[in-house]
């Protein structure tokens, strides 16, 4: 059993199918400079506890710097016999170092503490680019909305027309919410800085190594509180896998309209040739398959995220060889948003909108029913009887065929309905007069938005 990692208590090597079920080599290398990273960093902690002297240390960090060149050139890579990063890289010292000064360095520590600062280590580095690429959504977002400041569209519940809103308002709506996992992936960041190494196996070192200088050495706040809790737990990585899936369900909500508003119905966007595909049949078409990746997508960062608390579902304390399938999840989530998050904004940025169908659309629907109410209010009419006039007037408007639309309603007609609607409710009996109207703190009249607009831009800038 010559070069394993447990090699003293075992008369043979692993069976095949022992060692092919054990490998994680095709998917944890990609972790190898942050192991190497460690390395260092407990090198140095085992030269100050006197495990380690001067001229060892230097000859360590020397192999270790030897070794991370190679990694990075692709000269040193795992090979069939090794089970994951860490027995890969530990191959490579010896190879470097020698055996007999490599071999210290393995000494407190433990696969189990190394695996889970580095998971820490890549997420963090994950959560800025995450962060980047969603913010960049943002931008699109905003960039759309700053552009078409003044154009109304109907606003809609249950997907049909309730009250026109600006184009604007209606973006950022969906700004804000890409916002707040930027947020989340700030704050999982405060509770990813935290390191587990120096836990060894579970228990924590004997040997007088210090986890507060590995932690400070390798960018963390702090260690880890609990050396059981720091090998064991990996709700850090289900919470990155949330706000990933998170993500990815925004990003379908966005997408979903996206591919609605570009069909000839809607007929509010069109996409641009270079963020659309056609068809290799119907020549006309042109699809929005971006938009449809992204809602495609989206299930599998659910997927993701649910298949990981299923693993860790019911695990007792401490280390368990089930949490080595916390890493195919976390991955599979990054390398979907990383390609996903570029092609959104890419697509969202060169969205072509047509103001003239979204404004032409705007009051249908009997969409100033509510303001036709509200007026009536300030009036002095109680509500409850507004609305019933209000929606009188609607059931007047569809008694004609074709059906009118409530600005369309002569004088006569209105003040037989009721004899407080006089010709004066027609100033709300327009798109703009609506807008205009709903002028509180949030609301989607254009001066509100245009702060709106200035507050989410700043919000997108301090990140
Ligand atoms: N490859 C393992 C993981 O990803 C780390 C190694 C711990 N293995 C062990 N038998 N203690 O979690």
């Amino acid at each position: 059993n010559e070069g394993s990692l447990w090699g003293g208590r075992f008369a043979s090597g692993p069976a095949d199918v022992m060692a092919a079920l054990s490998k994680s080599t095709h998917f944890d290398w990609k972790l190898a400079p942050y192991d190497i990273a460690g390395s260092r960093a407990h090198a140095r902690v085992l030269h100050r506890a006197g495990l380690l002297t001067e001229p060892e240390l230097a000859g360590m960090l020397s192999a270790l710097d030897r070794l991370a060149d190679d990694v990075h050139s692709g000269a040193f890579a795992p090979v069939e016999s090794d089970e994951d990063v860490h027995g890969a890289l530990e191959r490579g010292l010896l190879e470097r170092a020698g055996e007999d000064l490599g071999g210290k360095l393995r000494a407190g520590r433990s696969r189990n503490d190394q695996i889970a600062t580095m998971v820490r280590m890549y997420l963090r580095g994950q959560v800025r680019l995450i962060s980047a690429g969603v913010l960049d959504v943002v931008d699109a977002l905003i960039a759309q909305a700053q552009a078409h400041p003044g154009t109304p569209m109907p606003g809609r519940t249950h997907l049909q027309h309730a009250q026109p809103v600006l184009l604007a308002h209606h973006l950022l709506a969906h700004a804000w919410p890409l916002l707040r996992d930027v947020d989340r992936l700030g704050d999982l960041d405060r509770r990813l800085a935290r390191s587990p190494y120096g836990a060894g196996a579970l228990a924590g070192s004997s040997l007088g190594l210090d986890p507060a200088q590995v932690a400070a050495e390798l960018g963390f706040d702090g260690p880890t509180e609990n050396s059981i809790d720091g090998t064991a737990s990996r709700d850090l990585v289900a919470e990155f896998t949330w706000v990933t899936a998170m993500i990815g369900v925004d990003l379908s909500r966005i997408s979903e309209e996206v591919i609605l508003w570009a069909t000839k119905e809607f007929g509010f966007v069109t996409l641009d040739d270079a963020y659309s595909t056609g068809s290799s049949i119907m020549p006309q078409k042109k699809n929005p398959d971006i938009a449809e990746l992204a809602r495609g997508k989206a299930g599998r960062l659910i997927g993701d995220h649910t298949g990981l608390l299923a693993t860790l579902k019911a695990l007792p304390l401490a280390y368990n060889r089930d949490l080595q399938e916390d890493k195919e999840p976390a991955f599979d989530a990054v390398d979907t948003l990383e390609m996903l998050l570029p092609a959104v904004s890419g697509m969202i940025a060169t969205l072509r909108f047509h103001p003239e169908r979204l404004a032409e659309l705007a009051p249908q629907g009997f969409s100033l029913a509510t303001d036709v109410a509200e007026w009536l209010v300030r009036q002095g009419v109680p509500f409850r009887v507004a609305h019933e006039v209000a929606g009188e007037c609607v059931r007047a408007c569809e008694e004609h065929d074709p059906a009118k639309e409530l600005h369309e309603l002569t004088d006569e007609e209105l003040t037989a309905i009721h004899p407080e609607l006089t010709p004066a409710v027609r100033d709300v009996l327009s798109v703009d007069g609506s807008l205009a109207s709903r002028d509180a703190v949030g609301g989607t009249a254009p001066v509100r938005v245009a702060e709106q607009l200035q507050a989410a831009a700043q919000r997108s800038a301090e990140r």
